[in-house]
């Protein structure tokens, strides 16, 4: 999926999105618990990558994460800065981060990685293992499927993805998966996340879960 469809897609639609998903509050207490368990376990400065509206970079924040935010979307981008004024948003790609190689103790992507196509999905990732020092963390939260396979998402293509297939392409892009998470339920679309760790070697061991 092209970056610029998927910013007009969630420009066109965002304040539909901002009043369904801006608010923590419109989260699965579940998810909250998974990603505060996360943050309890990164040290240093964390990413939210494809923040939205900026509502999980102030969840890492009020647990005392030095988090940031970058998101395609200059609507999501202006109501994350008045929401959240003491926290720092810029427009960006993940595909060109602005920061340094190993300098992040973890990146959130959550439910941003669902639009990339699945053969495009490769350079998000290398860019965050690059910016990732080894032992940082990754989470990534996504449409679990029995497949991989394209659907109609609101905003634009998303791809549902089956844990394991997605748990190799972290392992191919220098992680070790931690552990994975799946959840359905009626209301809900399948949904799957993936803690994983920024190998220091180069080698792909087997993968946890
Ligand atoms: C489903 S929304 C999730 C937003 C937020 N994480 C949340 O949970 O509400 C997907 C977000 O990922 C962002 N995104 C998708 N591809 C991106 C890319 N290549 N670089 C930066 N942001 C991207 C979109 O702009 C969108 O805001």
């Amino acid at each position: 999926m092209r970056r610029d469809v998927v910013r007009e897609s969630y420009s066109a639609r965002s304040q539909e999105y901002l009043d369904l998903f801006g608010s923590i509050d419109s989260t699965h207490p579940s998810d909250q618990a998974l990603v505060a368990s996360w943050a309890a376990t990164l040290t240093g400065a964390v990413l939210d990558a494809g923040c939205g509206p900026g509502q999980w970079t102030d969840f890492l924040a009020q647990r005392g994460l030095a988090v940031s935010g970058i998101d395609l979307v200059p609507q999501f981008v202006e109501r994350a800065r008045v929401q959240y004024p003491n926290l720092s948003f810029g427009l960006g790609a993940f595909e060109a981060l602005d920061a340094a190689t190993e300098s992040m103790g973890g990146v959130l992507s959550w439910y941003s990685l669902i639009h990339h196509n699945p053969q495009d999905i490769e350079a998000p990732l290398a860019e965050f293992a690059r910016v990732i020092r080894p032992g940082g963390g990754l989470l990534v939260g996504f449409f679990n499927g029995t497949t991989v396979e394209p659907f109609d998402h609101a905003a634009t293509t998303g791809y549902r993805w089956p844990v394991a297939e997605l748990s190799q392409v972290l392992v191919t892009a220098g992680f070790e998966v931690i552990e994975t998470h799946t959840r359905t339920g009626s209301g809900y679309r399948p949904h799957g996340a993936i803690t994983a760790r920024r190998r220091s070697g180069k080698t792909a061991p087997e993968i946890g879960g």
